[in-house]
């Protein structure tokens, strides 16, 4: 009788939002195959492990990173780059997993995008505290692919803005498995994430992860 009465309470989340032109949030669109990626993600840490990188300003970033895939996004002193190599070990980093390839192209087609084929995986780790200021993706050579973005693990407060630094962004709760695609007119949309909350995941624990999947070359 129990389970009848749950079977019976809608979903109150929708399938899809659109959150602006060309950006769309798919809530819990990653959550089917959670354990492959999590797997997946394990190995990726173990070749190249989480790092806080510095900015050109000499900043450390509160949130650490690792990348797989043909390119990796870097930051230290010299700049921002794409790098095909992980600067700590100076080996390739590790190859982009199926199961990411797939859901990113999935993601993407969902969101209107067809044949996303992304050649560069940014892996962020918050935790609790951790933020990321309102900036622009602009550091690939083609703006024609859009930006997937995949959260796993704690939930976090995602700011979407508009073209310019100034506009005032919206503000999505992002929960595990919760993917937004953006691209087109919202491309170089300036987004960030607000400092993460304490709390525990029952699959990640104490952090939150972001997969960021985009075209580089
Ligand atoms: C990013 O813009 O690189 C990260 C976005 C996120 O963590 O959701
Ligand atoms: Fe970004």
């Amino acid at each position: 009788m129990a389970a009848d009465l749950l079977e019976s309470v809608p979903d109150v989340r929708p399938a899809e939002e659109v959150i602006a032109e060309g950006a769309v949030l798919l809530p819990g669109f990653a959550r089917t195959i959670e354990v492959e990626l999590l797997e997946a993600l394990r190995a990726i840490i173990e070749q190249s492990p989480f790092r806080h990188m510095t900015t050109p300003g000499g900043h450390q970033m509160s949130v650490a990173m690792t990348n797989c895939g043909g390119f990796g996004w870097v930051t230290d002193r010299s700049g921002y780059r794409y790098d095909p190599n992980d600067p700590q070990s100076g080996k390739p980093w590790p190859p982009m997993p199926g199961a990411f390839r797939e859901l990113a192209r999935a993601a993407a087609d969902r969101g209107g995008f067809g044949g996303f084929a992304p050649d560069a995986c940014l892996v962020n780790r918050y935790q609790p505290g951790a933020r990321m200021s309102l900036h622009q993706d602009r550091d690939e050579n083609d703006f024609s692919a859009p930006i997937v973005s995949v959260s796993l693990g704690l939930p976090a407060t995602f700011l979407f803005g508009g073209l310019k630094r100034s506009d005032k962004p919206r503000r999505f709760r992002l929960e595990h498995g919760d993917v937004v695609v953006w691209g087109g007119p919202t491309r170089l949309a300036f987004h960030g994430v607000a400092p993460l909350a304490e709390g525990e995941h029952s699959l990640l624990g104490r952090q939150r992860i972001n997969l960021t999947f985009r075209k580089a070359r």
